[in-house]
């Protein structure tokens, strides 16, 4: 294995190694892959290369620590304390964590610092206050019995992320399956293995028993299809593409296996001409360029009334075209690099497709310098709303603008998806808002603002953008199981 070509990585990552039962180990095969800096195109370190074996081994250590080790038997409050240290851990180490992340991911380190990491060690926070109140109900059902329920978590989850936002969906992840009781087999996406692997040495220090959390970085179908079909897991947690998403589905199917899914999504983000105009220009320019688009609820399809329409979309592109793109390590810049080759060039053919397509393109359109893989924030107009560019999940910093008249064809148009992950609305007027937010198929609506987030508040799809709520108490539903006892009193 290469040794790291970046200075200053942490020990764990250089070269990176399984985490199962509590200790780095290597792959069994004894194969590794690179993961690159998507910022200068070059390798990061090396790291072990988890399969179908490995994936057995950490299955086995999950069991283990479920059926015989102390954590399912462990007071609630205890694996509540266990939680809190983490998130202490994680804010102790963010800086280390954001500069990692970034160098990872491509993503500027403003938003490392001030979002993936803070956003991390909150999540882990939260759900540790929610360990010991996870209690069933006193069900006065019939005379003669006295009946009860209990919830218990699944057992065994194995958890599958994207490269995304890398800490913050390893966190989603975790916290409430281990609020809940359950141990974990985590899957991190081979682009971005690296903060997971430091997690991992977190839950070390923080003094999880071995077991309980388990990292296996690999491939999505060797290590993840192993770990969505396997019958030793009770539980499956996705988040990912929606193509992706039916495999688990599909595979999760042997066992019958509890599955919940995150996928992606096409949102739109209605803007009506009676809206603060000014900050619905900067909540298009959030809602799309944020996280170099690679965001499941990004605002693709960009919906302005009729009469607002062509001042709108000069003022959003004025602004697109004037973002900081750049060295994702300098605390200025405002857009990065885009996560691997792969996607690169899938934007890249998004962006040729859509001019094909006749749509005009305002900015952008091209990638930014000759290393890395940046991106321009790029607008489209005048989109043909069955072209590619208006119906598929780009991930990238592509936004496509459409006019309309009025509420009903707001509503219409802005349904007119199989996904369903978040929407937008704009407009000073109160009743229009509620009723577009009623009427619109999506899992998160906001109004007057975009990718607004929060611990408590849960995430996640309508329609083929996934199934189950993550965050939230919700989120305490997909890792525990309802058991009703009945006592006879007669
Ligand atoms: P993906 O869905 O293939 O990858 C996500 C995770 O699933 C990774 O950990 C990957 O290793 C794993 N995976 C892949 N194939 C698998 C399989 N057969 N069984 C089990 N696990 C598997 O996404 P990918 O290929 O990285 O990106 C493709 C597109 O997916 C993106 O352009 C974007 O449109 C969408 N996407 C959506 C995300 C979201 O947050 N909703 C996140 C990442 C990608
Ligand atoms: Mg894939």
């Amino acid at each position: 294995m290469s040794a790291s070509l970046v200075p200053d990585l942490p020990a764990v990552v250089t070269p990176g190694r399984l985490f199962i039962d509590g200790r780095f180990v290597e792959s069994l095969s004894g194969k590794s892959f690179d993961s690159i800096n998507p910022a200068t195109e070059e390798v990061l370190t090396s790291v072990s290369e988890g399969d179908r074996a490995d994936i057995d081994a950490a299955v086995a250590a999950a069991r283990a620590a479920f059926e015989t080790g102390p954590w399912p038997r462990m007071r609630p409050r205890d694996r509540g304390r266990l939680l809190l240290k983490l998130a202490d851990l994680i804010s102790a180490n963010a800086e280390e964590l954001a500069r990692l992340e970034t160098l990872d991911n491509g993503k500027p380190i403003a938003e490392t610092l001030n979002v993936d990491i803070p956003q991390a060690a909150e999540v882990f926070a939260y759900y540790a206050g929610w360990a010991d109140k996870i209690h069933g109900e006193t069900i006065p059902a019939t005379n003669d019995h006295f009946t009860y329920t209990l919830r218990e978590p699944h057992g065994v989850c194995g958890q599958i992320i994207p490269w995304n936002f890398p800490l913050l969906m390893a966190a989603w992840k975790l916290a409430p399956a281990l609020a809940c009781g359950n141990t974990v087999v985590l899957k991190p996406a081979e682009q971005t293995p690296l903060t997971a692997l430091r997690l991992a040495e977190l839950v070390a220090e923080a003094g999880f028993p071995p077991g309980v959390v388990n990292v296996v970085p690999g491939y999505g179908p060797t290590a993840g299809a192993a770990l969505a079909a396997h019958p030793g897991v009770d539980k499956i947690a996705f988040t990912g593409s929606t193509e992706v998403g039916r495999l688990i589905q599909k595979a999760a199917a042997g066992n019958l296996k509890s599955v919940s899914l995150e996928l992606g999504g096409k949102s739109p983000n209605i803007v009506f001409a009676d809206a603060d105009i000014d900050a619905a220009v900067q909540g298009a320019i959030r809602g799309i360029f944020f996280n170099q688009g690679e965001v499941c609820c990004a605002g693709s399809r960009l919906f302005v009334e009729e009469s607002a329409h062509d001042h709108f979309v000069e003022a959003l592109a004025g602004f697109a075209g004037a973002l900081k793109q750049g060295d994702p390590l300098d605390a200025s810049t405002q857009v990065g690099a885009q996560v691997s080759d792969e996607q690169f060039e899938k934007i890249l053919g998004y962006i040729e497709s859509g001019v094909q397509a006749g749509a005009t393109l305002l900015t952008g359109g091209a990638r930014q310098g000759e290393k890395g893989y940046f991106i321009q924030p790029t607008v489209f107009t005048g989109v043909d709303k069955n072209a590619a560019i208006a119906r598929e999940e780009i991930f990238g910093p592509v936004v496509s603008t459409f006019t309309f008249k009025g509420i009903d064809e707001a509503i219409a148009e802005g349904n007119d998806s199989n996904y369903g992950l978040a929407a937008a609305v704009w407009t000073r007027d109160i009743k229009k808002a509620h009723r577009v937010a009623q009427a619109l198929r999506a899992g998160t609506v906001w109004v007057n603002t975009y990718n607004a987030f929060d611990t408590a508040v849960p995430f996640g799809g309508y329609k083929e953008s996934g199934t189950g709520r993550e965050l939230g108490v919700q989120a305490l539903d997909l890792y525990t199981q309802t058991k009703s006892v009945w006592i006879a009193l007669d």
